[in-house]
């Protein structure tokens, strides 16, 4: 009896240090047994119903034009000669902006939301990186500025909201030299290792950004690392940011997500996204009726067949498939 009490209470216990260690020592990763399939274990939002990132499938979203309207920024183009804090924070490269200097209203949201912080999502080869993808399509690198609703003291208080925050999200395509991107890039040789940060000129937002932003995509989702709270507005845009790959090459090569004092080898941060995850019974709108679309031809099951010959394309729509085969299968059983 007595024994079996102590197993017990030693089973509590070991319970409840791996509680704590999961939850406050920040311990997740990208891959591995604290990959995303294992996040709700130690973060139980991470398995809830409302999450991102998400595939689009333009075929399926709501043209909303009256709603989604332009977005109203604020302070974007501010030039003031400020710092602000660039960090390797084991997961990503993140810009903490540490003033209220920017925020963003209209674009259909409700309430004025001020800027926090922007950080990136990028892949290890350029058919992967992005969160979110289009049509099964995904893009080398997404880019999230993460808001907080202005009625609400600070971003901690707000993440846990309902539509407490709002990210801007972008994708980057391989095209010409960014020179807007110098500033963070230069300086990854002094944030190499997880922990490590430095003091960088503040960059306006608008120039890191595209120009036009009026058509985007919306969805209600959540933070895309634990502890995914669904508190997020999600604004995805349909243009993109150009980078040359030898920028990308940068976050590819000059990011580790280890201490410096670890020791051993290096991993680099290289495919720090999450797979998409459920839409389940949430809807995604549009702004403007040429993102509502036919995909490309691939991604209807039908012509699977003519592209044996293209592996990428296969592998793409197998993957595809089996998460629509997944999702359909949970929201049954849910
Ligand atoms: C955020 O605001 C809350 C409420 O005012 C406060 O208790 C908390 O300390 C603040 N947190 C940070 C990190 O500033
Ligand atoms: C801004 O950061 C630079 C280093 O990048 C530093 O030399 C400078 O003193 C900082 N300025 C302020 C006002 O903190
Ligand atoms: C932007 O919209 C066009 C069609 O209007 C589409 O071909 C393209 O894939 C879209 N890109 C993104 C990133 O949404
Ligand atoms: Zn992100």
């Amino acid at each position: 009896m007595l024994r079996s009490s102590l197993m017990v209470f030693l089973f509590l216990l070991a319970e409840r240090i791996g509680h704590v260690y999961g939850s406050a020592g920040n311990f997740w990763t990208y891959r591995g047994t604290l990959g995303p399939d294992h996040w709700h274990l130690d973060y139980p939002h991470c398995g809830g119903i409302k999450q991102s990132p998400i595939s689009i499938d333009t075929n399926q979203v709501v043209v909303d034009t009256a709603r989604l309207r332009p977005f109203v920024f604020e302070g974007y183009d501010d030039v003031r000669d400020i710092n602000v804090t660039l960090e390797n924070n084991g997961h990503t490269v993140q810009v903490d902006l540490n003033q209220k200097l920017s925020t963003v209203s209209g674009g259909g949201m409700r309430g004025t939301y001020i800027a926090q912080q922007y950080h990136f999502h990028w892949g290890s080869v350029d058919s992967r990186g992005s969160e979110h993808d289009i049509n099964g399509v995904h893009y080398p690198m997404e880019m999230h500025i993460v808001h907080y609703n202005n009625i609400y003291a600070n971003i901690s208080e707000a993440m846990d909201k309902p539509e407490g925050l709002a990210v801007l999200g972008f994708f980057f395509e391989v095209k010409r030299y960014n020179p807007h991107f110098e500033n963070i890039i230069f300086n990854f040789d002094r944030i190499r290792y997880r922990n490590l940060h430095t003091e960088i000129k503040n960059i306006p937002l608008i120039d890191l950004i595209p120009s036009s932003l009026t058509s985007y995509y919306r969805y209600l989702g959540s933070l895309t690392t634990p502890p995914c709270y669904e508190s997020v507005v999600w604004t995805l845009f349909n243009q993109t940011i150009e980078i040359a790959e030898e920028q990308l090459e940068q976050f590819r090569k000059a990011i580790f997500n280890n201490d410096e004092s670890d020791g051993g080898v290096s991993m680099d941060i290289s495919d720090d996204f999450r797979p998409p995850q459920c839409l389940f019974h949430r809807k995604v709108y549009a702004s403007h009726e040429a993102l509502k679309f036919n995909p490309n031809p691939v991604y209807q099951p039908e012509v699977r067949n003519q592209n044996v010959n293209d592996g990428s394309h296969g592998n793409r729509l197998k993957l595809t498939l089996s998460i629509l085969f997944y999702c359909v299968i949970t929201n049954f059983v849910l």
